[in-house]
């Protein structure tokens, strides 16, 4: 692993600045090739996340695995990490004041993959992450799979938001969607 993935690996164990810390087995600081092109990022690791200590291992995981493969590329080809890296009990949905202290682990993993594309999963990552590049914000429903285009001192970049794969789940109308909103990542690879 890349050492300055190392060293923050380091910094984040033991993170204790939110109570989700109470309740978690493991942090899941984050997973791939830390040379990626394209970084994921989801909501926050469930149960599986929180056993295995890696992102994206359960159902939506799978559903993720498959659409990777669909524009033919590997998980261990892509960096994946979540914008709250501890398991939020019974799965609800993060708080401001959790997603606010974790973020800045984020904010570093962004700096150190230094991708040429970043992908939000879902409302959460989306949210944070056109905010973040102070970018028209609209829900999920309206900006999933429409490219954003960032130039400042960090570089130049892409971010393509995309629903959730845990959302193609609960209504499989979207997986068709996530499938074609996907290809839309290829064709600016
Ligand atoms: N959902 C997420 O957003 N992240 C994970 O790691 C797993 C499921």
């Amino acid at each position: 692993m890349n050492g300055q993935l190392e060293d923050l690996k380091k910094d984040i164990s033991g993170c204790e600045k939110c109570d989700l810390s109470d309740n978690r087995t493991q942090i899941v600081v984050g997973d791939g090739s830390p040379g990626a092109d394209i970084l994921f990022v989801g909501e926050a690791p469930g149960r599986q996340e929180d056993k295995k200590g890696r992102p994206f291992v359960g159902r939506a995981g799978k559903l993720l695995d498959e659409l990777l493969e669909e524009i033919g590329l590997e998980r261990e080809e892509v960096y994946i990490t979540n914008i709250v890296l501890c398991r939020p009990p019974k799965n609800r949905n993060p708080k401001d004041p959790e997603i606010k202290n974790c973020t800045g682990y984020l904010d570093s993993h962004i700096r150190i993959v230094d991708p040429d594309i970043i992908v939000p999963l879902g409302s959460f990552a989306t949210s944070y992450i056109l905010d973040k590049y102070d970018l028209d914000n609209g829900s999920i429903s309206n900006v999933h799979g429409n490219l954003f285009s960032v130039s400042n001192l960090e570089g130049q970049f892409k971010i393509i938001p995309q629903y959730h794969p845990a959302a193609a789940l609960y209504n499989p109308d979207l997986k068709e969607v996530l499938v074609s909103d996907f290809h839309k990542i290829l064709e600016v690879l």
